[in-house]
């Protein structure tokens, strides 16, 4: 099937400067979601994640605990793989920015911007936070009493740098710039994003933008100067093409998801769209390649206590909740907790009330309790017949309803108004026991198998809903159904439990205490 529409979604790639957290594990459960649903729609769709592992920042934390930075950022790289495993995502590219191919690509594209004029030489003078991987001017850093620059969001503190640095004409491109992000509403997700660079950066005239150092040598030497090691931003963005093997003997990938693909999609948080809305896209103008389709930016998770931070000691680990509540629970949870691009608390309470709320009252509930129904009253299965009863064409009507709206907000990528779709057609779904009252319907079998087809139905369709982000747990439930595929076109095909026995099992989601 090669007609199909193809979607390509990643992750920053992440600093493996630290264990990665609930955090972390937010963004990549919502691009592989996201990869999933696709899939779920008819696309060819893939995801990409992986580490960030050059920079000043790596090669101090190695020094620290006196190792080279190469074993520091191999032995971190197992952390955050594992977690990957321990959490079932099963991502489709991972890129290591110390891979020898993308290594090679990243020279090369330094050689090519070269050659066509588009880097210069000169002196960096200005403030540079080394947590944070980013330059800052005067104007830009945040001046606190004690007369030190900090970088405005994070509180990071900046040095002073001093030193001779090849330059990116981001000058050239400003104007090309300014109309490609205003006239392609959907390239950057939020007004709110888009109004606060054009503020900070464009309206101010984007500065060129100094994409080397020479001061450490942790990173990727040029192949022209063998002192200056490419700046690490200029190396990670383009983890993006090179997971793909762009520049490299297989490219096969980078062709079709890429350069011939449908939608390219950037999940990053907010924290780092000046690099993602405005860098990414020169780079790529000025190396000839396609812009992806869309940056899509998140909040973040915050504690009770605020911030996560080690000195508050309110860092979560997701495998304390993998543990505690399983791990699609789990990855429900981050999937559908926070409106698009909000901050958003996590705390136990939360979740706990979530989980038992959606996943076993809502959800897991119809499902046992239509099953057992259908077990209890017919030997073989239930077949769907049109009815002119004014609540069964209702709950088909509603069946169809929350379909088409959980389609809509996940095409939006509001995933928890999406998700929160399902269990609203879980409670007309409830209404509908209540109102029909199958339990007094024992000896009035033919009524009795309209409404209890129609439940299955219902289930059906919020099973398949629910796959995207729980494709093992709804596994088991389709295997209570009986059905082979769970399939969205399959949703409004009331026939297709005619000669399909169902059989009820253990309840999927026990209440959590
Ligand atoms: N290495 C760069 C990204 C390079 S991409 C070409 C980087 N890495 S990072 O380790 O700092 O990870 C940043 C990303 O992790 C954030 O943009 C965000 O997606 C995710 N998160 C880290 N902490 C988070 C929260 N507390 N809440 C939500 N997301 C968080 O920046």
């Amino acid at each position: 099937m090669n007609n199909k529409k193809t979607y390509y979604v990643t992750t920053p790639i992440y600093y493996p400067s630290g264990n990665p957290h609930i955090g972390t594990a937010y963004t990549t459960i919502i691009a592989w979601t996201l990869r999933n649903y696709k899939n779920l729609m008819g696309y060819d769709s893939k995801m990409a994640t992986g580490t960030d592992e050059h920079g000043q920042k790596i090669q101090e934390k190695a020094k620290k605990q006196g190792i080279s930075p190469q074993e520091y950022v191999d032995k971190m790289n197992i952390i955050y793989k594992n977690l990957w495993k321990d959490l079932e995502i099963d991502f489709d590219f991972y890129s290591r920015t110390t891979n020898k191919n993308h290594i090679n690509a990243v020279k090369e594209q330094f050689s090519e911007l070269l050659k066509n004029g588009n880097i210069y030489k000169d002196k960096y003078e200005g403030l540079y936070s080394i947590s944070d991987e980013e330059f800052f001017t005067q104007k830009q850093a945040e001046k606190r009493e004690n007369g030190k620059f900090y970088h405005p969001v994070s509180g990071h503190e900046l040095v002073e740098v001093s030193e001779e640095s090849y330059f990116l004409k981001n000058s050239k491109f400003s104007k090309w710039l300014n109309e490609y992000i205003f006239n392609n509403e959907s390239f950057i997700s939020n007004k709110k994003v888009l109004n606060e660079l054009y503020k900070n950066f464009l309206e101010p005239g984007l500065k060129d933008l100094s994409i080397t150092r020479t001061s450490f040598d942790w990173g990727i030497k040029t192949n022209e100067y063998d002192s200056h090691v490419i700046y690490v931003w200029l190396d990670a963005l383009n983890n993006y093409i090179t997971a793909l093997g762009y520049k490299s003997n297989d490219d096969k990938n980078f062709k079709k998801y890429w350069e011939n693909g449908d939608e390219i999609v950037h999940i990053v948080g907010k924290e780092i769209t000046r690099f993602h809305c405005l860098y990414w896209p020169i780079i790529l103008k000025a190396s000839n390649i396609k812009q992806p389709t869309k940056i899509l930016a998140h909040g973040w998770l915050i504690t009770p206590e605020g911030k996560m931070s080690k000195s508050k000691g309110n860092v979560i680990d997701p495998h304390d909740l993998i543990q505690k509540y399983g791990v699609e629970e789990t990855k429900y949870f981050f999937a559908s907790l926070l409106p698009f691009g909000k901050d958003g608390i996590f705390s136990d309470e939360i979740m706990k009330n979530k989980l038992n709320s959606e996943l076993s009252n809502n959800y897991g509930n119809l499902l046992s309790r239509t099953l057992a129904m259908v077990n209890q009253n017919f030997d073989e299965f239930v077949v769907y017949k049109k009815s002119n009863e004014k609540i069964d064409i209702e709950i088909e009507k509603n069946i169809i309803k929350y379909t088409n709206k959980y389609i809509q907000n996940f095409d939006q990528n509001k995933l928890d108004v999406a998700f929160n779709e399902i269990f609203k057609l879980g409670k007309k779904m409830n209404s509908y026991i209540d109102e029909s009252k199958p339990w007094t319907l024992k000896k009035n079998k033919i009524r009795l198998e309209q409404i209890l087809n129609r439940l299955i139905n219902g289930v059906y369709a919020m099973t398949t809903m629910l796959s995207v982000v729980m494709p093992n747990k709804m596994k088991i439930a389709k295997e209570q159904l009986g059905i082979k595929e769970l399939k969205i076109e399959l949703i409004n095909d009331f026939d297709k439990f005619n000669n399909i026995k169902v059989k009820r099992g253990e309840p999927l989601f026990k209440r959590i205490k």
